[in-house]
């Protein structure tokens, strides 16, 4: 089978096309052929050497959506749709970016759609990780007003749909003049421009703040993001846009406004059940969603598709379709 292979990391261009063979499936484990998937930024992290676990020549890719090819206990039928997202995919084991990929059984979510698969190769991570950052991690509750910082990132867009269609007002970020349309278009009521101090903005629309911010941006804004909220509010860091992981120093009495509640959301951590991503998938076909896709790539073009992603000019999901 055709993978993209990382042998040593760095750029887009360290990706090398290859033949490899086709891995055979034990007991526990399911061939999947891979129809598409999307590109994280996570992969991203993995290609230029960040991520201590893993150990080259690996075939990245954290997430797909495909056809069963091969399980041999027989409880996933042969053709049958799947979907199947992190749990050390294309970094403790061989990951998306193949023709086929041998997954733990328990990794695999089946599904039933008629979507093509570049709309279905965007969605299982962009959702897990929307749906669990505004409602297991935010509670996001109808009436309620969030800032989406980061907002024209593939997650931040969805973000805003999932969270319009649950009654909120939502305030969205970029640090981009140029894209305040799109942000607009994408149903966001406010459009800020991100200087690194928002809570003066926040305080002038909201004099008591926001009562939730999904904080895309990471540990470079959090603090601000914390300031932006009204008492009683949360705050859950869901991504690292600017690549800053930690804080120099943490003191908590300081970064932290009384009654306010810091949390994360991790998909590591924790599994969206296979009903809701189905009542998703469902939500998309019946135009509920309108899935931002950024651009579409085939398996060769790998590089170029980490390119866009490395550009941050996509303006949504980076699909790959085999
Ligand atoms: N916690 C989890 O389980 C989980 C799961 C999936 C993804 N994530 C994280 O969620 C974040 C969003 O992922 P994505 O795939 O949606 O990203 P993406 O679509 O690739 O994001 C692209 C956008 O990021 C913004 N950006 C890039 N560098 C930035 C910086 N230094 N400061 C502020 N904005 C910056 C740019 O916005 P402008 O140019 O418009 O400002 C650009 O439009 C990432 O950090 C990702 O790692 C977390």
């Amino acid at each position: 089978m055709k993978a993209a292979l990382i042998y040593q990391p760095g750029g887009p261009e360290k990706f090398v096309l290859a033949d490899i063979p086709l891995p055979e499936p034990n007991e526990g484990w399911v061939l999947v052929k891979v129809k598409a998937f999307g590109l994280n930024r996570s992969e991203l992290m993995t290609r230029k050497g960040y991520s201590p676990d893993v150990v080259f020549p690996r075939v990245l890719g954290i997430e797909c959506v495909g056809e069963v090819a091969d399980d041999p206990s027989e409880e996933f039928k042969p053709g049958q749709k799947v979907a199947a997202f992190m749990g050390g995919m294309g970094r403790g084991f061989n990951g998306s970016y193949a023709e086929y990929a041998l997954l733990p059984k328990s990794l695999l979510c089946a599904f039933e759609s008629k979507l093509s698969w570049d709309q279905l190769g965007a969605m299982p991570e962009m959702f897990q990780t929307v749906y669990g950052s505004l409602h297991l991690s935010l509670k996001i509750q109808p009436g309620e007003t969030i800032l989406i910082r980061g907002g024209t990132s593939s997650i931040g867009m969805l973000a805003t749909q999932l969270a319009k269609n649950s009654g909120l007002t939502v305030i969205a970020t970029t640090r981009n003049p140029d894209k305040k349309e799109m942000l607009l278009k994408n149903r966001v009521d406010q459009v800020l421009i991100e200087d690194g101090n928002l809570a003066a903005q926040i305080k002038a629309i909201f004099p008591v703040g926001v009562n939730k911010v999904l904080e895309l941006v990471g540990t470079s804004t959090l603090k601000d993001s914390l300031s932006c909220a009204a008492p009683g509010g949360i705050v859950c860091m869901t991504g690292m846009l600017a690549e800053q992981w930690s804080f120099q120093e943490f003191t908590p009495m300081d970064y932290i406004p009384a009654t306010v509640c810091l949390t994360v959301y991790d998909s590591g951590q924790i599994r969206v059940d296979a009903q809701s991503f189905q009542q998703f998938v469902n939500d998309v076909e019946a135009g509920k969603v309108n899935l931002a896709i950024g651009q579409t790539f085939q398996l060769s073009e790998i590089a170029d598709a980490h390119r866009l992603m490395d550009s941050n000019t996509a303006g949504g999901k980076i699909v790959v379709v085999i």
